[in-house]
């Protein structure tokens, strides 16, 4: 994070609503972070944040080996909300107590504001809506403390010491079921912390361009573009920043969608101007995957072949010292186990690991600190248009994965024209849901069928249409029987070698989205 930047640190005691802490101030144009529970208060006072907040955590502060942050922190003059857990280590190291509940308190809930409510929530009517869970409670509030909202189950749901800025709610501000959470996290930022609202993207870009170019100066740089949005950002990105030092490699490993090569050529190529090098390697993948069934293994070799052939064309730009990357903040949350486990964990995608070592890189991964749509946002900044910007996640092996069985030209030829038909009908459907992902399988499974006069002995395709926030549980999509009756009267008359289309209506879990 560059210093200077205006900043909340949002420390980390393992609640599930950590990330969406986060979330909610950056849509407030307010940066934050997610940091570990245990960071020093000088180091946290090096970085210069504008608030602090202390999550929640499923710990009970009475726990051996509970999580907790430094006293210090406390007194380093920074304005510190702590939410649920946060709120009651608040209590813990601050002088007041906490008791475990009589019962847990889970759900919605009424709260009642005092009179005297300060800052937090200046506007809001006596009694709003909120989102409660938790066990324990603050029982006496530390010295200087006064409280400011209450429920029947919890007296003490919202304390303060205004004159230090340091505040806590036992509710979640950060969840939906929080209607005015928003508004209450917007006082904390602007009234409490004094921040400005300044983060946006179109600075995150002149930003992001500055450093690049300052990093890189006048060497080269290899981006691996897969067509997906997180590396065609990445692309142009780095394109704005140093333009014809930048070199584009894209595999066509012959399993990709209908158009897709030509699309990213058009795109890159000729529209905006990109070094791009496609690299045609289908005929190697496809001989790899000859007779090969197991999914597991279909992956592997397919991995191996894109690290072989992306390493050769690299090795034609000797002069390249840098290898770009699309990773994402989800991949590189830091955060300490909040059980009070050893040292921070940092999880970082390779997308190309396994380069072989006489090509070393160093990494650079201009949208590190981002969100998923956040990226997105920068792609629209950039230029890029809805096509690839609002583009659904497409697995690195492709549709090898979408074919059960084995893989061959021909039953990739199959499987794209009716992945086209299921694109261009979820597209022209007005009244589809918002859709995650949708795109089709081909099984190994030939039924009878009859057309015209003539019986037919085809496959059998599935439809999967999915609904999901990140990929990581999903809900089959209620596609309407119109829209189904569409595609699948397009896809048995359209392509040739199926004759039957089946919908999946598996959520996930258990089955996963994609079915290998
Ligand atoms: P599953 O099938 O595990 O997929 O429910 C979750 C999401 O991840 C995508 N996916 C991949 N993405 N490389 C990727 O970049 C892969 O190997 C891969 N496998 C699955 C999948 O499309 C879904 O959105």
């Amino acid at each position: 994070m560059k210093i200077g930047r205006e900043w909340i640190a949002v420390l980390d005691f393992g609640s599930q609503y950590t990330r969406l802490i986060t979330r909610r101030i950056r849509e407030q144009k307010v940066y934050s972070e997610i940091i570990p529970f245990n960071i020093s208060p000088a180091a946290l006072q090096r970085r210069r944040p504008a608030g602090i907040i202390l999550s929640g955590g499923p710990a009970s502060v009475f726990a051996q080996n509970a999580p907790a942050c430094s006293a210090g922190l406390f007194q380093l003059g920074i304005p510190i909300l702590g939410i649920c857990y946060g709120m009651q280590l608040t209590a813990k190291l601050l002088g007041g107590a906490v008791k475990p509940g009589q019962a847990r308190e889970y759900g919605q809930a009424r709260l009642a504001l005092r009179p005297e409510r300060a800052a937090l929530f200046k506007g809001l009517p006596r009694k709003i809506k909120i989102w409660m869970s938790h066990g324990d409670q603050v029982a006496k509030m530390p010295p200087g403390f006064r409280c400011l909202a209450a429920t029947p189950a919890c007296a003490v749901a919202a304390m303060a010491d205004p004159a230090r800025k340091i505040y806590g709610l036992q509710f979640h501000p950060e969840v939906v079921h929080t209607p005015q959470g928003g508004d209450i996290l917007h006082e904390f930022l602007f009234s409490v912390c004094g921040c400005k609202g300044k983060w946006a993207m179109a600075r995150f870009v002149k930003e992001s361009i500055k450093s690049v170019r300052k990093r890189l100066g006048k060497a080269h740089v290899i981006c691996g573009l897969s067509g997906g949005v997180d590396s065609s950002v990445v692309a142009l990105l780095l394109h704005r920043a140093v333009g014809r030092q930048l070199h584009c490699i894209f595999v066509d490993n012959g399993l990709l969608r209908a158009g897709e090569v030509e699309q990213v050529e058009k795109m890159f190529r000729r529209h905006f101007g990109l070094d791009l090098h496609v690299v045609r390697a289908a005929p190697l993948f496809l001989k790899d995957l000859a007779g090969i069934t197991d999914p597991e293994t279909k992956r592997k070799l397919i991995g191996k072949r894109f690290v072989q052939v992306f390493s050769a064309e690299a090795r034609r730009f000797g002069r390249a010292k840098y290898l770009a990357q699309g990773t994402l903040y989800p991949d590189v949350i830091e955060s300490s186990p909040p059980n009070g486990g050893p040292a921070a964990t940092i999880k970082s995608h390779h997308n190309v690991g396994g380069l072989p070592p006489d090509l070393k890189f160093n990494l650079i991964e201009p949208l590190r600190e981002l969100f998923k749509d956040e990226a997105r946002a920068v792609g629209r900044e950039l230029g890029l248009p809805p096509e690839i910007v609002n583009r659904q996640p497409f697995p690195g092996p492709g549709l090898a994965v979408r074919i059960i069985g084995e893989v061959t030209a021909a039953r990739v030829a199959i499987l794209q024209k009716a992945d086209r038909i299921i694109q261009e009908e979820i597209s022209a459907h007005k009244s589809a849901p918002e859709l995650w992902q949708a795109f089709a399988i081909l099984l190994p499974v030939k039924t009878v069928g009859v057309m015209g006069d003539g019986r037919t002995y085809e496959n059998v395709c599935v439809l999967r249409a999915v609904t999901s926030r990140d990929g990581m549980t999903a809900d089959w999509a209620r596609l309407s029987p119109a829209l189904l009756a569409r595609i699948s009267g397009r896809i048995t008359n359209e392509v040739k070698g199926i004759n039957r289309v089946v919908y999946d209506i598996s959520s996930k879990p258990p089955a996963t989205i994609e079915w290998e």
